[in-house]
């Protein structure tokens, strides 16, 4: 049964729904691997992953689940920052996601950061095929993911309504600024597709 209150589950549930066995698909943001290895999962054996992660501990840790899972050699695991991952990734993708913040136990000073994260994010949309997904968890409990919310949600709203459709979700009845979730699908043919 799905959980709506546990947001990175519903972030899954719309990557399942889109990704199909033999597609290219991002992780921008690795951290311990939980997304990655998803991912890696529904890509099967004639798909591939993009896992970025600034923290080698990270990928360390992402690189671990997926050896034990039988799994890495559909991963290419790059330390580097997602904001450059066109100088990685040149072709066309089904899914992106951005789990944000910072590692869970890890040195939260190591978080993502608006600026960063929306150059990311542009890049990421233009290499989208049609009806391709960029997922983001946004985590406003805290200072820079409170104005990171802000600033993607601002970045969003001035997206072409004709080539992308933005949907928000977020809990309206829980305390402490619980996650939220970004999903904003690609349309390239929506002008004769929909006339
Ligand atoms: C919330 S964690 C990700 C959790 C992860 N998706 C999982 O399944 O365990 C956020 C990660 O983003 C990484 N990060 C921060 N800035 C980044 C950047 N510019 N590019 C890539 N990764 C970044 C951090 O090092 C951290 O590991």
């Amino acid at each position: 049964m799905l959980k709506i209150r546990k947001i990175t589950e519903l972030a899954h549930h719309y990557l399942q729904l889109s990704v199909r066995e033999g597609d290219r698909v991002i992780d921008a943001t690795a951290g311990n691997g939980i997304d990655t290895l998803f991912l890696a999962g529904i890509v099967g054996k004639s798909g591939h992953v993009f896992a970025f992660d600034i923290q080698s501990e990270a990928l360390a840790a992402t690189e671990k689940k997926l050896t034990e899972n039988h799994l890495k050699d559909r991963v290419t695991l790059i330390n580097d920052g997602h904001e450059k991952l066109d100088l990685y990734v040149r072709d066309q993708v089904a899914a992106v996601i951005y789990n944000l913040g910072y590692l869970p136990g890890g040195n939260k000073g190591k978080t993502t950061e608006h600026e960063t994260t929306i150059s990311s994010l542009g890049k990421a949309l233009r290499l989208l095929k049609n009806e391709g997904l960029a997922v983001l968890v946004l985590y406003p409990g805290h200072g820079e993911g409170k104005t990171e919310k802000g600033q993607l949600i601002k970045y969003c709203g001035r997206l072409s309504p004709r080539e992308y459709n933005v949907l928000h979700l977020r809990l309206v009845n829980q305390p402490n600024e619980p996650p939220e979730l970004l999903v904003i699908q690609r349309n390239l043919f929506s002008r004769t597709a929909d006339a």
